[in-house]
């Protein structure tokens, strides 16, 4: 199955970067603005929520082909609220993605107009950009999502209560709101996404979503993990950020090796889910396993 998941992950990964680039490429917009944009976007990135698209397309046995302008919105989505969080009112951070910071070579103001336009211009994907076999309908359900994936109901609302939590004691509980939303949400996005659009019923897709929160927050308790012992030159940014930054995380919470544990007890659980639906399994439970031992 290794070999597998490294195929579909290397496969899918250059499809979405292909259409991305030449959709953002192609636009007619100011050329700084759109090289801030591009820079970013082509900085690197694992792609893990666009590839989460296709992969519940294809564990549904169907056509991946709609999956990808979705997936590219969501990665917009994802790469502006990176370029927001490395500001220096933000997380001040200096390296992504194994290069400067957005802010470093284009200065603030830009970063963060690149940061409103990818933000913006994500939803142009889901509304013109899906076949016209994917009804109306679905493509404001799928518009409805994204707004409360993204917007200040979750990962915008996540981010701001992991800043009010700096610097304080928090208990788990409002640890794991945070975490469900600052990333947690974005992750929701591209499992019911995927889901939606290859015609699951509403009874899977909750349950998607029950899946989709535990490997949310798996992924985010990993990435907590990553900024304590994990290797600047792999993850492509600083270690030690949320120590400086005194931020609420499952380690500081837990201590290192209950952080651990946490992970692996969400991961469990999002396994078990998948197991009891009618889909082919493999590609989700190997993507669970990854997200679990990344090392970036
Ligand atoms: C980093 O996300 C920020 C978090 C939500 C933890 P990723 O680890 O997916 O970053 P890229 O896209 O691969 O750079
Ligand atoms: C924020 O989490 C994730 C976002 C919503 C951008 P972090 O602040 O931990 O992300 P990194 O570690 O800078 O990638
Ligand atoms: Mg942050
Ligand atoms: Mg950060
Ligand atoms: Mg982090």
């Amino acid at each position: 199955m290794t070999s597998n998941l490294n195929e579909f992950l290397t496969t899918r990964k250059q499809t979405i970067e292909d259409y991305l680039f030449t959709y953002v490429q192609e636009l007619t917009i100011p050329k700084d603005l759109k090289s801030s944009m591009l820079y970013s976007l082509k900085a690197g990135g694992k792609r893990l929520r666009p590839v989460l698209v296709l992969a519940l397309l294809n564990a549904y046995g169907k056509n991946e082909e709609d999956g990808i302008p979705v997936g590219c919105a969501v990665e917009m989505i994802h790469t502006y609220s990176l370029i927001h969080d490395d500001l220096p009112c933000m997380d001040d951070d200096d390296l992504r993605r194994g290069k400067p910071t957005n802010h470093k070579v284009y200065g603030e103001a830009t970063a963060v107009l690149a940061g409103d336009a990818l933000l913006t211009e994500s939803f142009r994907l889901i509304t013109s950009q899906l076949s016209s076999s994917v009804s109306a309908d679905k493509k404001l359900r799928i518009v409805d999502e994204l707004v409360k994936s993204a917007g200040a109901l979750g990962m915008v609302g996540g981010q701001f209560d992991d800043m009010e939590a700096e610097q304080k004691q928090v208990s788990l509980a409002e640890l794991e709101y945070i975490h469900a939303r600052k990333t947690g949400k974005l992750l929701t996005f591209s499992v019911a996404a995927g889901a939606m659009l290859a015609g699951a019923s509403d009874d899977d897709i909750e349950k998607l979503r029950e899946f989709s929160y535990h490997i949310g927050i798996a992924f985010q308790i990993r990435d907590d993990i990553l900024d304590l012992e994990g290797s600047e030159e792999k993850i492509g940014k600083r270690v030690g950020s949320d120590t400086a930054n005194e931020k609420s995380t499952y380690p500081s919470l837990l201590t290192l090796s209950g952080a651990k544990e946490k992970l692996d007890e969400h991961i469990t659980r999002a396994k078990e889910i998948v197991s009891n639906l009618q889909l082919e399994q493999q590609l989700l439970h190997g993507l669970c396993d990854l997200i679990a031992s990344r090392d970036h």
